[in-house]
């Protein structure tokens, strides 16, 4: 995009313990690091290696909350898993505002270190969007370290938007399964916690993988960026797929 689009957003709350009913300054806090991170600015961009200074992506799609934009729903269920079970009202969860208009993110308990998940564009439209853990969600209130810089919600609409993870989703160790985005470097596989430059796999010396972007897996504090490819990867789908978003 060369003009800055908008994507409403609607945060679904959906809450056991009290704990987990999350304040609006949280919710507000990481709408503030969605515009941050998509739009290059983001207090840490000048960590991204020189090297790749050039290839660092203002993606230009801003995110605004929807009117009434927040909704809180009770629930019996202590825990939720990656099954869909939260987008659904009669399930125990909460049924999305029309995901055709806006982005659904639902932030509840999720099972077993599960951060969150993403539904890829062309899925069934009743389970579309993105689902967050309340401790991975924002940056204050139950946001908990080292996941508390919002960037898993950066991540899961990555994913929404069609972006593969950086070291390809084929196979789980491998040097030839792609991302599909020809400015990220090929890399073996995951990368987690807080690596150093340069972390060289595959053939990619001597710069390495790109372990700092937001489509790897590392702490929240060692990812700054998207590329222009993957940028380009999102443009087209907001063309295309998921156009009638930017209406
Ligand atoms: N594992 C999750 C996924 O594949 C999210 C990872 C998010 N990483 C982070 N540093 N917040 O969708
Ligand atoms: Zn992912
Ligand atoms: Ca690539």
């Amino acid at each position: 995009f060369v003009d800055p689009v908008r994507i409403y957003v609607v945060v679904h709350v959906v809450y056991h313990e009290a704990l987990e009913n999350i304040s609006d300054e949280q919710i507000l806090s990481q709408l503030e690091v969605l515009n941050n991170d998509f739009r290059r600015t983001n207090k840490d961009r000048d960590q991204v290696p020189n090297v790749w200074d050039d290839l660092a992506a203002d993606t230009f799609i801003n995110f605004e909350l929807a009117p009434d934009g927040i909704t809180r729903t009770a629930t019996d269920l202590l825990q939720f898993s990656s099954d869909n079970t939260i987008k659904s009202s009669s399930k125990g969860g909460k049924d999305p505002w029309p995901t055709e208009s806006y982005l659904n993110i639902w932030v509840c308990n999720l099972e077993n270190s599960l951060l969150g998940y993403a539904q890829f564009p062309g899925g069934p439209p009743e389970t579309d969007g993105v689902v967050i853990d309340y401790r991975a969600f924002g940056t204050l209130g139950t946001a908990e370290a080292p996941f508390n810089l919002g960037r898993t919600t950066t991540h899961e609409i990555g994913h929404y938007l069609n972006l593969s993870h950086i070291f390809g989703d084929g196979r789980s160790n491998s040097c030839d399964d792609s991302d599909y985005v020809d400015d990220t470097p090929n890399q073996l596989g995951p990368n987690y916690n807080k690596p150093t430059f340069p972390t060289v796999s595959c053939a990619n010396a001597p710069h390495g993988d790109m372990f700092m972007n937001y489509m790897d897996y590392v702490d929240d504090d060692s990812m700054f960026m998207f590329t222009k490819g993957q940028a380009y990867r999102m443009k087209a789908t907001l063309l295309g797929p998921r156009a009638p978003l930017l209406r």
